[in-house]
């Protein structure tokens, strides 16, 4: 059964109450203070919005009307337009979420690999279908697509933290234990699994010193790389960029450049941020000039 949920202490809505429609004064302040920190890293201040959904969720457990009106009122948007990006990414949520976001993988792989038994079974257990809250607020349970963690399906999300090669019976065992206040692990990742409006502050931008707990890619994830590096296989380059791989490796010294291993950006060198950091600042005031 689903129910609407507020956060204890936080005035979300719930059912048969009006939307709260401002914030507070201390609140307020707070928010207000965390904004002016989210915008300074931006050098268009509407690029920040992302961020302040997040923020406002991590006070209301959701984006609420008076979130929208408040990122609205701060990036100089209309609440229109703040709804419009709130509404197409599944992260953000419209109404009152659980503590814990239990997210199953329902996609093609986990789904034959038991993924379709664990909704079944979660669904029953909490009495909940897609998007809806178990009565005591503690979780919302979701179908979930693929989380580019198919080397341990069938996995599960519980706040965007991996729960790998779960089985029915572990993840009713993961959910009772989060409705019972314990304190979870996660397979990979921090050590514990935090609440929905401390992840969303996480995600705001406010890190809260547990991104480097735990094993990030384990032993499946590389298993390939541990293979090809056994064979001495390398990717062929890019065309245009014949040259990246007589490159070193990149070393803890030297950031890795486009191209190179450890890179985020594999592809070829192309335009002028790829090459320095003074390149970046110089193509970030052209694209700056373009958008005024
Ligand atoms: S199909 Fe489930 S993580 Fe990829």
């Amino acid at each position: 059964m689903s129910v609407e949920h507020a956060p204890e202490g936080l005035s979300g809505r719930t059912p048969g109450q009006q939307h709260a429609t401002a914030y507070d004064e201390a609140t307020r302040a707070r928010l207000d203070a965390d904004a002016a920190q989210v915008i300074a890293r931006y050098p268009q201040e509407r690029s920040a919005l992302l961020p302040l959904l997040h923020l406002v969720q991590s006070v209301d457990g959701y984006v609420s009307p008076r979130g929208i009106a408040f990122c609205a009122a701060t990036l100089g948007l209309t609440t229109a337009e703040v709804s419009a990006v709130a509404t197409f990414y599944t992260q953000y949520k419209r109404h009152p979420n659980g503590d814990y976001t239990v997210g199953v993988c329902i996609n093609t792989l986990c789904a034959v690999m038991g993924g379709d038994a664990i909704w079944e079974e979660l669904s029953e257990h909490l009495g909940c279908d897609h998007d809806e809250t178990t009565e005591d607020g503690s979780i919302t349970l979701e179908r979930i697509e693929c989380n580019a963690a198919c080397d341990y399906a069938p996995v599960m999300m519980v706040n965007w933290e991996f729960f790998d090669n779960q089985t029915p019976q572990s993840a009713r065992e993961v959910v009772d234990r989060l409705r019972a206040g314990e304190a979870v692990a996660p397979t990979r990742g921090a050590d514990r699994v935090v609440t929905f409006t401390e992840m969303s502050r996480v995600l705001a931008g406010f890190p809260d010193g547990r991104a480097d707990e735990g094993v990030a890619a384990g032993g499946p994830t590389l298993e390939g790389l541990r293979v090809a590096k056994g064979h001495g296989w390398t990717a062929p380059a890019f065309p245009g960029d014949e040259g990246a791989s007589a490159r070193p490796a990149a070393s803890g010294d030297v950031p890795p450049r486009v191209g190179d291993e450890q890179s985020s950006a594999q592809r070829p060198v192309t335009t002028s941020g790829d090459v320095s950091p003074e390149g970046q600042q110089t193509k970030q005031a052209s694209d700056d000039a373009k958008e005024s």
